[in-house]
């Protein structure tokens, strides 16, 4: 949440910001601002609204070899210009820009305040301007105005600092918010997120909470909170810039809809993955011995999101593939219930980004009281994939669109792979390991095919788009593909709806049901057939207009259902990775019937870094 992004080097620094913001404006896009260093004198431009805004008003020739950036999902103060980022200290010597809150910022201001500080903004973040100023005045070098200024506030933050007497000079400062820094020759980068960098150098530094970075056009050096200098690894990291664009699609949602049966064949083929002559899976990353396997007795995954909706279904594959007992949870809620943590629980955080606060301050409450926990991560370097123990790294590539969806299906793939592993090191037979690593290897065709029907899907959405609500149901492993087909839904187009076990439906919420009401069902050969298609009936009783997503040619479904979406045959736990396709495309079209911005909803933000 929040997008921040620096430059120190001999280019000009302004189109660098712009191109970096782009990157990252999916983590917030109510403002944004850009701040470099011109003749001595801070230039700062800033403006409400979408990045565009602010192209839109940046002077004709505007160049500077030091500068910083920001893209706004406002926490404190309102969406205005005045409260967009780079904040400005008095006496226009130094601007900031922040990802994340100052908890004490209101003790802060009010201190401030009655030292006749005048104050322009209603944000926690020109606190950090203004205490920083303050420190400068006071004749502290730039180094130590920050570290003075740090010691100072309480909260979360990710913050870049520019100077007006010190062009060629930024510091960054880390707590709970992501930064990163890039390496290039003779110039350098640092960014809330590697996206913003991976264009102009693949080696970066990944900042740690309490550490800040001096970074100059050919050095940087990074120390803690008491100044002791901390030696960091330089890194490479492997995505291409082209994986950031939109190679011809309308929006980065459709593109990465469509990119899944590459996404998914990555999950499970990189680094040889499958093991088909035994019938297993490869996971070096968990770091579990032998032991481990029989030792485990329980399995508790938490996330937030999309991502507890893969949990949800991660729970479900340890549970049937691999039986042992497994629950989902949503990360916050278990925060809030001071968890009860068991030495022989297994515990998994999954998320896209690695950095959604909710989750990771539940991992570390959970590690902090000896537990285990492993990351189910998309994003390489990221904080949780830092800071768990072990885990699996889902390989979606980067992820743009704030809607989830190729990371729900690497994570759901990375489930299948984990469940697998662990059944065949307790009870499931080879030929069994081998026949579910057999229809593995056929996803990536049978995706391809479900995607092959999205015409179909768009005919599907135009019709309904005018409805006011919808109901999505399922069972089973259908039943959070329901959940995450009414997210997607409400996210992107601003339609209310709500996902639901088509068991629990009858208990209550089938009183919504009228002949107004599009109900989504999932159906899919296996265990919980017969009882969907009952609940289809009863749906249809009450003149609900059912939209059947199926993988079976029953008769009875394409008699009760309005319309049918069919997918191909997989088995039950497979069959998620298929069934989600049209929920997304569903969603995705009406958003777009509706006119909604798909990959910037309203509200939104990619990385919710506060909790
Ligand atoms: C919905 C969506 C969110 C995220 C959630 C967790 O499309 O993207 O619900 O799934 O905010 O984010 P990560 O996975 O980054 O932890």
């Amino acid at each position: 949440m929040c997008g921040i992004v620096g430059y120190v080097g001999s280019r000009n620094a302004v189109p660098i910001l712009m191109e970096g913001l782009k990157r990252l404006e999916y983590r917030g896009y109510d403002s944004a601002g850009i701040g470099c260093v011109v003749r001595g004198k801070l230039k700062v431009v800033k403006k409400e609204g979408h990045l565009a805004n602010l192209e839109a008003i940046l002077p004709e020739g505007l160049s500077s070899t030091t500068g910083i950036g920001h893209t706004r999902w406002a926490t404190h103060g309102g969406v205005n210009d005045a409260n967009a980022h780079p904040q400005i200290g008095a006496g226009g010597k130094v601007a900031v820009v922040h990802n994340g809150i100052i908890d004490n910022y209101d003790a802060l201001k009010k201190r401030l305040i009655a030292e006749d500080v005048a104050f322009t903004s209603d944000t926690d973040t020109e606190v950090i301007a203004q205490l920083a100023a303050k420190f400068l005045d006071a004749g502290d070098d730039p180094e130590t105005a920050v570290r003075q200024t740090l010691e100072l506030i309480h909260g979360t933050y990710g913050l870049v600092f520019l100077f007006a007497d010190h062009p060629g000079l930024i510091i960054g400062a880390r707590n709970g918010s992501p930064l990163v820094l890039g390496v290039g020759e003779g110039e350098m980068f640092i960014a809330s997120d590697a996206n913003a960098i991976v264009r102009h150098t693949p080696k970066v530094v990944y900042l740690d909470d309490g550490e800040t970075v001096v970074v100059t056009a050919d050095d940087f050096s990074t120390k803690d909170l008491r100044a002791a200098v901390v030696d960091k690894r330089v890194e490479t990291i492997e995505w291409v810039a082209a994986d950031t664009d939109k190679n011809g699609y309308q929006d980065y949602m459709l593109k990465e809809i469509f990119e899944q049966p590459e996404s998914v064949a990555r999950a499970f083929g990189e680094g040889g993955r499958l093991v088909p002559e035994f019938g297993t899976a490869k996971l070096g990353g968990l770091n579990l011995e032998r032991r481990d396997f029989f030792d485990i007795r329980r399995v508790q995954i938490i996330a937030m999101g999309t991502a507890y909706h893969a949990a949800m279904i991660g729970a479900h594959l340890m549970e049937t593939i691999a039986r042992i007992p497994a629950r989902a949870e949503i990360a916050s809620e278990l925060r809030c219930r001071n968890p009860i943590v068991e030495k022989e629980t297994l515990y998994f955080a999954v998320s896209q980004s690695g950095e959604t606060a909710d989750t990771l301050m539940t991992l570390r409450e959970i590690r902090s009281k000896g537990g285990r926990v492993m990351g189910v991560i998309n994003v390489v370097g990221s904080t949780m994939a830092r800071e768990s123990d072990g885990g699996v790294y889902v390989h979606a590539g980067p992820e743009m669109a704030v809607a989830s969806t190729k990371a729900f299906t690497s994570q759901v793939m990375s489930f299948v792979l984990i469940a697998l592993l662990f059944a065949r090191m307790r009870d499931l037979s080879l030929s069994d390991g081998k026949s579910l690593v057999a229809d593995i290897g056929l996803l990536p065709d049978l995706m391809r095919r479900v995607l092959a029907q999205a015409e179909e899907v768009r005919r599907i959405a135009r019709k309904y788009s005018s409805a006011a609500s919808f109901l999505y149901l399922g069972r089973g492993p259908s039943y959070p593909i329901a959940m995450e087909g009414a997210l997607k839904l409400k996210e992107i187009a601003y339609v209310f709806s709500e996902g639901m076990s088509a068991g629990d439906v009858k208990h209550g919420p089938i009183a919504l049901v009228n002949e107004e009401m599009p109900v989504v069902m999932v159906a899919v050969k296996g265990d919980n057939l017969e009882k969907t298609i009952g609940g289809m009936e009863e749906i249809r009783a009450r003149k609900g207009r059912v939209i059947a997503v199926t993988n079976v040619d029953d008769p009875r479904i394409t008699r009760i259902a309005e319309d049918v979406i069919q997918v191909p045959e997989t088995r039950e736990a497979l069959s998620p990775l298929l069934t989600v396709i049209p929920l997304q495309l569903l969603a995705y079209y009406i958003a777009v019937e509706l006119k909604r911005n798909v990959d910037r909803p309203r509200n939104l933000a990619k990385s919710v870094t506060v909790e």
